[in-house]
């Protein structure tokens, strides 16, 4: 294992303990709604944004134990987004993580549920959190809400994700749906781990920008994968974009064209780190894996 396997690995593994703790157990009463969120949340997910979260928290020599709750938050919110993107009325998905999606288990109202008592159990575990300053914890809670929410988040991004199928629509368009629909929590995942660690404004101001190419490079790799890839190697459905009309950059620029954009967002990625002066290989690496997942 070379050392960003061994960051993942011990990243994926402490995310998961924190979530494990903050998610009622299994025979917790609703049973059904338990078992549907932790069906979900424990399918084998990257954990690309707590791993992130870490890193940027290590850039910024964090306690550890302060970036365990958000960074769960982080994932809980992510979890939820994707049951609530695979409903019927979205994207109508039926594998997620490799089985079922959580409606597909367990139902459409169940999984709704889910979806919104993960939000919910996000937040809560911020606030709740004794080892973060009242202040911080308001801070990355708004952060986060609006990373998540309307105008400038994730609901708002799949509000126009939905509204632009079968439509062609400008570059410009589609950069904001993928900015906002998968390019704000990301970038919010980032900044969180930088204002955990202590950073300066400068600092935030440069891994937050780093982050929103890095979360705009992720879902250009996500829709390349969703036609070069197998429904096997991605455990979610294949060819979905096309069969949906989705607005996506190979669906405008086709697949070689929109490797070399992903390579020169990757660029304006690393060029971001440039003001931060303490050693940034780790996050180098991370952005290095999200451009490899294009090729
Ligand atoms: C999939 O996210 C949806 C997007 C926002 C592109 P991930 O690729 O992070 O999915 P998991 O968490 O590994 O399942
Ligand atoms: C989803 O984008 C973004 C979310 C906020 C969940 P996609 O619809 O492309 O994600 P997948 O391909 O279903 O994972
Ligand atoms: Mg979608
Ligand atoms: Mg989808
Ligand atoms: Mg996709």
């Amino acid at each position: 294992m070379n050392d960003l396997d061994l960051f993942l690995a011990e990243s994926n593994r402490i995310v998961d303990e924190s979530l494990e703790h903050l998610i009622p157990s299994g025979v917790t009463v609703p049973v059904r709604l338990h078992e549907a969120i932790r069906w979900s949340l424990f399918a084998g997910g990257k954990r690309f944004r707590p791993a992130l979260l870490f890193a940027v928290g290590r850039t910024f020599e964090a306690d550890e134990h302060k970036l365990l709750r958000t960074a769960a938050s982080v994932e809980m919110i992510h979890t939820y987004s994707l049951i609530h993107d695979d409903l019927p009325s979205m994207d109508n998905d039926d594998l997620r993580r490799g089985r079922e999606t959580c409606h597909k288990k367990f139902g459409e109202a169940t999984a709704i549920l889910a979806g919104d008592v993960l939000e919910t159990l996000a937040f809560q575990a911020i606030a709740e959190d004794e080892s973060l300053t009242a202040e911080l914890r308001i801070n990355l809670i708004i952060e986060l809400a609006r990373a998540a929410g309307t105008p400038y988040g994730m609901v708002a991004g799949q509000q126009l994700d939905l509204e632009a199928e079968g439509h062609i629509i400008p570059i410009e368009a589609i950069n904001r749906i993928h900015g906002l629909k998968t390019g704000s929590l990301i970038a919010a995942a980032g900044k969180a781990g930088a204002m955990i660690g202590g950073a300066s404004e400068i600092e935030i101001g440069a891994i937050s920008n780093f982050s929103t190419n890095l979360g705009l490079l992720f879902q250009i790799a996500d829709d390349l994968m969703d036609i070069t890839q197998s429904t096997e190697f991605l455990g979610k459905t294949a060819g979905k974009d096309v069969a949906a009309k989705k607005a996506t950059y190979p669906s405008i620029y086709g697949i070689e064209e929109t490797r070399t954009i992903a390579a020169a967002v990757y660029n304006d990625a690393i060029a971001c780190l440039q003001p931060i002066e303490k050693p940034t290989s780790i996050l180098t690496a991370i952005a290095d894996l999200t451009l490899e997942r294009t090729s």
